[in-house]
């Protein structure tokens, strides 16, 4: 008899114990109410009804927590129906490393600098939306940054020098916006971590900085101008360029291209000169200069016959294989 009640107490004792012990730490209470505020300043959205009191805020929809701690460490709104500007108060979440607010269409308004207390974050995504005003130089307050992706939205303004001083960047992505003015001089001098710039489909005009070394940049449609033969070069990063639709000006017979160059697109620029014939020694899997000015015959070997007739297109002569063969008249054989 006492033997059963012994059993039963601890039986009970431990149904009572074990959804405490296998439960994950509720929700930092500072953490829920911040949530509350930024669903009451996006008004509520359906998007956003998981969110709700009681419920703790680690199980929600659009968030996760630290497992250990209890607290928020990513806020993803992705796609939803918000209308609304990013609320100031996705800074009052201190130790958020992934935020993240894209296919958005109707948010609006500019980014809100209380994203400069978010000292943990490694990505910053706000892409696909109607996001205007400046790319804010508070970013480079963001010292652990390592992914920051600002494409596709309505930013204007020029890009701030202090983005380059980001010490853990591994890749920048200001793509399809607005902006204006020069690629800042102090992209010649990125981190070692830095490996992707992506700047296209913008209005930045002037020169790309002589020293900037990396292995994806893509600058396309923009209006940029001047020599581009010192981002190439025997002890450059570059493997995968795209510096098509600008106003680029260079002799490229006098181009030193790094054997880790694998894919390159110059067309519609106004590139001259003859096709040096150290490119034959690259595995290319693209290559395009059509488009350009340049003149003489194209060098033999490697994937050079390999591209398509268009990849050369629409120069001032360029001849032989894939294109037509160089005529006696040119004296180009
Ligand atoms: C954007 O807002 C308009 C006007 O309120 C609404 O009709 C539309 O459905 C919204 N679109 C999206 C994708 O949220
Ligand atoms: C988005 O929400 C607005 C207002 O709540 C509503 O009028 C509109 O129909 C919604 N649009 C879509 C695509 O769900
Ligand atoms: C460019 O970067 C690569 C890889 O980080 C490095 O090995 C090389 O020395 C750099 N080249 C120049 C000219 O700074
Ligand atoms: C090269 O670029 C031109 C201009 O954009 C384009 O028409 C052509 O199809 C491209 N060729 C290849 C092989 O990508």
């Amino acid at each position: 008899m006492k033997k059963t009640i012994f059993i039963t107490s601890i039986f009970i004792l431990l149904s009572l114990l074990t959804p405490s012990l296998s439960s994950t730490p509720t929700c930092n209470k500072n953490d829920e109410k911040a949530l509350f505020q930024i669903k009451k300043s996006l008004g509520n959205p359906y998007h956003l009804t998981s969110w709700k009191k009681n419920e703790d805020c680690c199980t929600w929809y659009c968030v996760k927590c630290d497992r250990t701690t209890g607290r928020i460490n990513e806020l993803t709104i992705f796609s939803g129906n918000i209308t609304g500007q990013i609320p100031p108060e996705v800074g009052n979440l201190p130790y958020l490393k992934y935020l993240e607010f894209r296919k958005l269409t109707n948010l609006t308004g500019q980014i809100p600098s209380s994203i400069s207390k978010l000292t943990h974050l490694t990505m910053l995504t706000l892409s696909w939306t109607d996001l205007s005003g400046p790319v804010p130089s508070f970013i480079s307050q963001l010292k652990t940054l390592n992914y920051l992706d600002l494409s596709f939205n309505k930013l204007t303004g020029s890009i701030p020098p202090e983005l380059a001083t980001l010490p853990k960047l591994i890749e920048m992505d200001l793509s399809r916006n607005k902006l204006t003015g020069v690629i800042p001089e102090s992209f010649g001098k990125l981190s070692k971590t830095f490996v992707a710039l992506h700047l296209s489909h913008n209005q930045l005009t002037g020169h790309v900085p002589k020293s900037l070394n990396i292995s994806t940049i893509d600058l396309a449609r923009n209006q940029l101008t001047g020599d581009l033969s010192l981002i190439f070069g025997k002890n450059k990063a570059i493997e995968r360029a795209d510096f098509s639709r600008n106003g680029f000006q260079f002799d490229i017979s006098k181009v030193v291209f790094p054997k880790s160059l694998t894919w390159l697109d110059l067309n519609h620029n106004k590139i001259y000169g003859s096709l040096p014939a150290t490119l034959t020694g690259l595995h290319l899997q693209n290559f395009n200069v059509s488009y350009n000015k340049l003149c003489g015959k194209i060098p033999r070997g490697g994937e050079l016959q390999k591209m398509e007739l268009t990849s050369y297109f629409h120069n001032q002569c360029l001849c032989g294989s894939p294109m037509p063969a160089c005529s006696k008249r040119s004296g180009l054989f």
